[in-house]
Order: structure tokens, then sequence, then C-alpha cells
């Protein structure tokens, strides 16, 4: 098992398969993706041996990350990849969801078992503002169709002052009959988008407790869960959840790593660069990569320093993955 120097285990990958991305988020890509080429990024061969080694070292859930996982070609093989791996017992997807109502069946088919989807708005208008994509009716369409082959669904909904108008009532009619879980996120600052954080950061603290007036509960945290708090309501078929990464203790339960399109290491979201460990993906090296991850994660800190405003090497989400 992996584990780092504050007794803190590791169950759990993020593995990015791509930095590119076709949509142009106001707090990630803006002005569109113009990163490393598509043939820069890890290859079929690379994922196995990283994924076999991480999962002889005690993960059992792999989280596909981008960019936008899906803008590869191979990401089927890549989910049948991880998901076919002893030792895997989950295999989720992060994605924008444009092309999930075209990709839901496949994906299911291949092993993927959840798919977190990005909106940060219900509002047509105000999604595309967001986004700067006219997509939303899609990617509603590709969640009914994940809940059809039996993916469970989450989705991911940044918090900007600029467009809270409407928003708690549009997703609380939505998820009346929606089993979806909503995760409101508040916006971290990141090295590119310094003066969007200073204008668009919003507190979910108010929201989450307008929620708790309203009657929503919160659910116990499981042992292996991630950073949301989670709520539910006798009258909703979907939940509300938090992710406050501003809030005291947040990084008390950190349980995940991070490994980005190239093949880096990231002990925090907000980290320093990565820590190169190509060379053992390459030369399909488990044992060489197993006892670097047991070393390295020895320096992995307690907290990220976001309330310092310290970005580390994180310019925006789409090279690491959120
Ligand atoms: P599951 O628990 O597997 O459902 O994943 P998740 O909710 O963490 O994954 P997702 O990719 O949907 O990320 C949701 C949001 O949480 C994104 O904005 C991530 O950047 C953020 N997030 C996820 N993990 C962490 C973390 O360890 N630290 C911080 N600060 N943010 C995180
Ligand atoms: N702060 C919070 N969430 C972000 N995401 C991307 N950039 C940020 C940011 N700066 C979210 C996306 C996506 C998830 C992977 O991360 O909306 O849902
Ligand atoms: Fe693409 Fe996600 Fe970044 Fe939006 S947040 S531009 S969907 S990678």
């Amino acid at each position: 098992m992996l584990e780092d120097s504050f007794g803190r285990q590791f169950h759990y990958l993020r593995l990015s398969v791509t930095e590119a991305c076709n949509f142009r988020c106001q707090y990630c890509l803006p002005d569109g993706y113009n990163g490393p080429s598509k043939s820069s990024f890890l290859s079929q061969s690379e994922i196995k041996t990283l994924v076999e080694t991480f999962a002889r070292l005690g993960t059992s859930k792999v989280r596909i990350t981008g960019g936008e996982p899906s803008l590869r070609r191979d990401l089927p093989q890549i989910i049948e990849t991880c998901a076919s791996t002893r030792g895997i017992r989950k295999v989720a997807i992060t994605t924008h969801g444009a092309r999930l109502a075209e990709n839901a069946e496949r994906w299911a088919r291949a092993g993927c078992s959840q798919v977190n989807v990005s909106i940060d708005s219900l509002d047509p208008a105000q999604f595309n503002a967001i986004t700067g994509q006219n997509k939303l009716k899609e990617i509603l369409a590709g969640v009914d169709k994940a809940l059809e082959h039996g993916i469970s669904v989450k989705i991911n909904s940044v918090l900007l002052t600029g467009f809270s108008a409407g928003r708690l009532t549009r997703f609380l009619k939505w998820i009346k009959e929606t089993p979806v879980s909503v995760r409101f996120i508040e916006l971290m600052e990141t090295g590119d988008h310094q003066r969007l954080f200073s204008q668009q950061h919003q507190s979910g603290q108010v929201l989450l407790e307008q929620i708790v007036n309203e009657g929503w509960l919160e659910i116990a945290r499981e042992p292996y869960a991630g950073p949301a708090r989670e709520f539910y309501h006798p009258d909703y078929a979907g939940k509300l959840g938090f992710i406050l990464p501003y809030s005291k203790d947040f990084c008390k339960n950190c349980n995940r790593l991070r490994v980005s399109a190239l093949g880096k290491l990231h002990l925090c979201l907000f980290s320093e660069a990565g820590i190169g460990m190509r060379g053992y993906l390459t030369d399909g090296d488990v044992e060489g990569l197993m006892c670097f991850l047991r070393q390295t994660l020895k320096n992995k800190r307690v907290s990220h320093l976001l309330e310092q405003h310290e970005t580390g090497a994180t310019t925006h989400f789409a090279m690491i993955g959120g």
C-alpha cells in the first residue's frame, strides 16, 4: 500500500490522458488549447505499465481525466486496459460530456462505471458564456444516456459570482427526478487565472447553509470517499455536494495521486512541477517504478497553500486533470 509520511493511504489514481480540450472554460482554457501535440501524451503501453504498477501498490480506482479524455480516439481501449488490470475495481472518467450520448454505451462496455460531467450552469446562455460552447442540450442528453447504461453520474459545477442568478433553483428542479449528484465547487486559483479568481471566486459556505436550512441532510463520509461533502433530501432523486478546498482541514483526508498526460507524478493538485517518471513507463519497468513511488510519496506535503495564494506550478487544470 502506498502511504505518505502523515499516514494517509492512496487507493486512487487520477490519470490524465491528454491536455487537449475543445472547450474554452473561462477559468481553464479561455483561448483554446495550445499545448503539446497529441503524440507526446502517454501511449497505451505506458498507461498499461503505469496502471499495473499502481494496482500492485494497492490502487483500486482509476479516474481518467484530461484535458478532455474523449478527444483520445483510443479512450475505449484505455478504459479496457485500466478495467482489466488485476486489482482495479473501478474506472471513472471526468468529461465535459459533449459526446457522452454517443460514447456512453461503449464506455460502459469497456468497463467505466462512473462519469463526472462539468455543468457550470443549466441556463444555456450562461453555459455558453462560461464554456465557449453551445452544448448544454447534448450534454444533458449524454447524462441521460449514461444513466440508461448503468453508469453513475456526478455533476461538477464551479461557483462563479457572475453566474449565480437562478443557479440553485435550476439544479434543484433538475435533480428532483434525475438521480445524479451535483457538486458545487469553489473556484480554485491557478497561475493563469489570478485576476479571474479575484473577480469570480465565491465561497460555497453560504449555499451549503441555505440547503441545510431547506432540509438537506449530510451523508456520512465513506472511508475512501473524495473531497465532496454530500447531502440528500427525501423528496429528491439526486444529491447535492460541496467541494470546498478553502475550508479548514480540506487536505486532511487527501487520498489521491495524479499523473499528468506527460507522465509526471503530481503529489498534489498544487504541488511543484510534476516529478518525471516517464523512463520507467517507456521501459515497462514496474519494479523500478514501484520503488520510485514508495520513496517519492514521502515528500507529499500535508496540505496545499491555496489560502496563501500559492498555486504551485498549476497554471490551469487541463494540464493535470483537476
Ligand atoms: P470522485 O471522488 O472519484 O468522484 O472524484 P472527484 O469528485 O474528486 O473528481 P472530479 O474529477 O469530478 O473533480 C471534481 C472537482 O474536485 C474538480 O474541480 C477537482 O479539481 C476537484 N478535486 C478533486 N480532487 C481534489 C483534491 O485532491 N484537491 C483539490 N483541491 N481539489 C480536488
Ligand atoms: N477551480 C475549480 N474547478 C475547476 N475545474 C477546472 N478548473 C477549475 C478551477 N480553477 C473543474 C472543471 C471540471 C473539473 C475537472 O475541474 O469544471 O469539472
Ligand atoms: Fe476543457 Fe475541462 Fe478545461 Fe473546461 S475545465 S476547458 S472542459 S479541460
